[in-house]
């Protein structure tokens, strides 16, 4: 529990999360239940110990040893969903938990190309997930973005066939307000940096936003190489302060890195959470926002990471008006949403700061 004495201020600051994937909210009790209502065999615990109970795999996830050994885990798990009610209940439940901890705006991952290469339909997965945001968006007050991720680990033409499926089904189209915006995600360091230029290409010149995962375990030259092929945005991006020249550019483009401070630590892109360049982006006014990328195997949903956040650099709450009104600002949101939430963000600050 977090000893801050601004817990009840962070928590009740209005947040926006730009950096978590759908998947990487699949709970161990939740991967064991579906597994067996979906009849979807786990590994054999005699040859990966790790499943022998919610236990022990709640414990593997204590040891990740780098991006690619969780990856691991986390293809496992996500495949036990198998139906459309799987992906909207999984959506559901990460927009529930959200909301309590004090999210107004959530743009969230999902990887098609993950379970259409398992056998899973284009539209149950994406159904499923579009439900899941409409429903939050109606019940619980949030407004939400869904952004579809390419995934690394696979070949180009795989993303280009859930790329072309997309399109031909409409649903980068504006008014369809199903899928907003595309991103690229998996492993880092060993595909070639540019992968999906061709794909980026066509997306940018059809108005489509882009992110991408850089600067996680790559080091800076895989975020110069994402913004040259169109990425607006960069998901993690810590290994930026290796590279001062390029985070001038950053600072003064005003290029939002999505930081994920708990996975970090859990990956082992750094040794400890003071070592997450924090303190150096305020001070090069850099932006950000603090997410959670994958809360069911991190420990931590997004008031975790930002409580994290404050019991190692001790921000004050003009630090963190900031984040939270660049986090608003960097949305992808019309201007009438961004005005509403700055205004709520507003309130907060002047009740805490009396
Ligand atoms: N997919 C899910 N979590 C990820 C991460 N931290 N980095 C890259 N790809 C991911
Ligand atoms: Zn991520």
């Amino acid at each position: 529990m977090c000893q801050t004495t601004l817990h009840e201020f962070l928590h009740n600051l209005p947040k926006c999360e730009h950096h978590v994937h759908l998947e990487g909210c699949l709970t161990p009790q939740l991967i064991f239940q579906l597994a067996q209502k979906n009849n979807t065999p786990l590994p054999d615990p005699a040859t990966n110990p790790a499943y022998e109970s919610i236990e022990a795999l709640t414990s593997r996830y204590h040891h990740f040893t780098s991006l690619d050994d969780f990856l691991a885990f986390y293809f496992q798990g996500m495949s036990v969903l198998i139906h459309e009610s799987d992906f909207e209940d999984l959506a559901w439940n990460y927009f529930v938990k959200a909301s309590k901890d004090g999210i107004h705006h959530a743009e969230v991952f999902f990887d098609p190309q993950v379970h259409m290469d398992r056998g899973v339909e284009y539209t149950a997965v994406v159904n499923g997930f579009v439900n899941g945001c409409k429903r939050a968006e109606r019940e619980l007050g949030l407004s939400t973005r869904l952004i579809l991720c390419f995934v690394r680990h696979l070949p180009v033409s795989s993303a280009r066939g859930v790329y072309e499926e997309a399109l031909k089904k409409g649903d980068f189209e504006v008014d369809a307000d199903r899928v907003h915006g595309i991103g690229w995600s998996s492993t880092e360091v060993g595909p070639p940096k540019d992968m999906f230029r061709e794909l980026y290409a066509s997306a940018k010149a059809k108005g489509i936003p882009l992110t991408a995962h850089a600067g996680e375990e790559g080091d800076p030259s895989y975020i110069s190489t994402a913004l040259e092929l169109g990425a607006t945005r960069i998901d993690h991006g810590i290994r930026l302060v290796e590279d001062t020249q390029l985070m001038k550019r950053i600072a003064e483009e005003g290029i939002l890195l999505t930081v994920c401070p708990l996975s970090n630590v859990r990956l082992r892109c750094v040794e400890s959470l003071d070592q997450v360049p924090i303190r150096t982006f305020l001070d090069n006014n850099v932006k950000f926002s603090i997410n959670s990328d994958d809360p069911a195997y991190f420990g931590g949903y997004i008031l975790d990471n930002y409580c994290a956040v404050q019991e190692a650099f001790g921000l004050s709450i003009r630090d963190w008006r900031r984040i939270a009104e660049d986090s608003v600002k960097c949305s992808w949101i019309g201007e009438a949403r961004k005005v509403e939430l700055l205004g709520r963000i507003e309130e907060c600050v002047m009740r805490y700061s009396k």
